[in-house]
């Protein structure tokens, strides 16, 4: 179990080593673009800052190759780590443990979210549901069921509505649009409060 974890830890962290390919786009292209890659990457990689040239080039040998495994460049990139200087050693050291809290949280996160959510969604489905009840009733209702969950349930919540929604789906398609909107704005009060 403790095993998984860390292995775990380790293969979600090697993500945070890939580079995002605008920014590496835009280092091919000029010499401003590679100045702006540096600093995002200082940005993201607290640890380089105290690095050379050339002990960078290794670890961007690393990161950018395209044919080892993520383990392999989570290995070698220790491997880096263990030649550098003591406080470069520390600054890897603390990069690894903060990436390591970050997937433990998200991971309790994203669990507390799959947990609460179907309930949250019946609930929801009710109130939508019930014609009983007038749309300021169902407005009141929704944001108090809104107050009652935690904000990433509730996020959450909010952008499943939305990705469902007439107005996103059916209601956007061209020249029934207009008339799709009038018809949303009749009988999905519920979305407009989201
Ligand atoms: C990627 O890593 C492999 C294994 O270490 C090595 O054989 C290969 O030359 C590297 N590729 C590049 C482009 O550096």
């Amino acid at each position: 179990m403790l095993n998984q974890l860390i292995l775990c830890s380790l293969i979600v962290s090697a993500a945070a080593y890939v580079v995002p390919a605008e920014t590496a786009k835009d280092s091919a292209a000029s010499p401003k673009g590679q100045k702006r890659m540096l600093s995002e990457l200082e940005r993201r990689l607290p640890f380089l800052k105290g690095v050379d040239q050339e002990g960078r080039q290794e670890f961007f040998a690393i990161i950018h190759n395209e044919t080892l495994s993520k383990a392999e460049i989570w290995e070698a990139v220790e491997l880096w780590a263990s030649k550098q200087d003591k406080p470069t050693k520390e600054a890897v050291a603390e990069f690894h443990k903060n990436l390591e809290n970050h997937v433990k949280n998200s991971r309790l996160r994203v669990e507390k979210i799959v947990q609460n959510l179907p309930e949250a969604l019946q609930k929801l489905s009710e109130i939508i549901e019930a014609v009983d009840i007038s749309r300021t009733e169902e407005k009141s209702k929704i944001e108090s069921l809104y107050a009652s969950l935690d904000a990433d349930t509730t996020k959450t919540l909010q952008f499943l509505v939305d990705l469902v929604s007439f107005r996103k789906n059916e209601g956007r398609s061209g020249g029934a649009e207009r008339k799709a909107l009038k018809m949303e704005s009749k009988t999905e009060s519920s979305t407009k409060i989201l």
